[in-house]
């Protein structure tokens, strides 16, 4: 558990650096697809993959699936999903607008995604463990990181501290479109 809270911390620091970089595409207007990319592939890479991934294919073994938090949760990645995908098509079709939508609901999306998983689902699932399934969750994750790559982690932290010192001290102005009713492309 005490692994999933560390990757969600720097899940939270992408999130918390998504305002500057928002109002920085659109303050520029011009496509920055490189930096637009690699923001995805944190997602995609590292939140999805590397994250998500473990959640859906170990952790909730050990839990009723069918109890409605974890539906929720599911649900949640589902729509994170959606908006990764209506994001990367618009770096495709060169619309910085409909990316900075997408990407500013995704973030809306995933705080609250993440307040759920630390303060209810992770210690509700918690609760109901052995030491012994413990010791199996542990082992499990495991594999799946190194079946991942090793390097994966560093690569993404990385990533994170660069995007830090791009944006962290970038005055925002607080000209972000509203995101609340966005809803992600089925
Ligand atoms: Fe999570
Ligand atoms: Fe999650």
């Amino acid at each position: 558990m005490r692994k999933l809270v560390e990757e969600h911390s720097w899940i939270k620091r992408l999130l918390a650096l998504i305002p500057a970089i928002v109002d920085d595409l659109r303050a520029s207007g011009e496509m920055n697809a490189g930096l637009m990319r690699e923001i995805l592939d944190f997602i995609r890479g590292y939140a999805d993959r590397f994250h998500h991934m473990k959640e859906e294919d170990i952790l909730f073994d050990y839990t009723d699936e069918e109890a409605e938090i974890i539906g929720v949760i599911y649900a949640d990645h589902d729509r994170a999903r959606g908006f990764v995908k209506a994001a990367a098509q618009a770096i495709e079709d060169g619309d910085i607008s409909a990316f900075c939508v997408n990407l500013s609901a995704y973030r809306n999306l995933l705080t609250q995604h993440i307040t759920k998983e630390d303060e209810i689902l992770l210690p509700y699932i918690d609760r109901g463990l052995s030491t012994h399934q413990v010791g199996e969750i542990f082992r499990r994750f495991k594999e799946a990181e190194s079946e991942a790559g090793d390097d994966v982690p560093g690569k993404y932290e990385g990533l994170i501290l660069e995007l830090e010192r791009q944006f962290q001290d970038k005055e925002i102005e607080g000209c972000h479109t509203p995101t609340k009713d966005v809803q992600a492309p089925a």
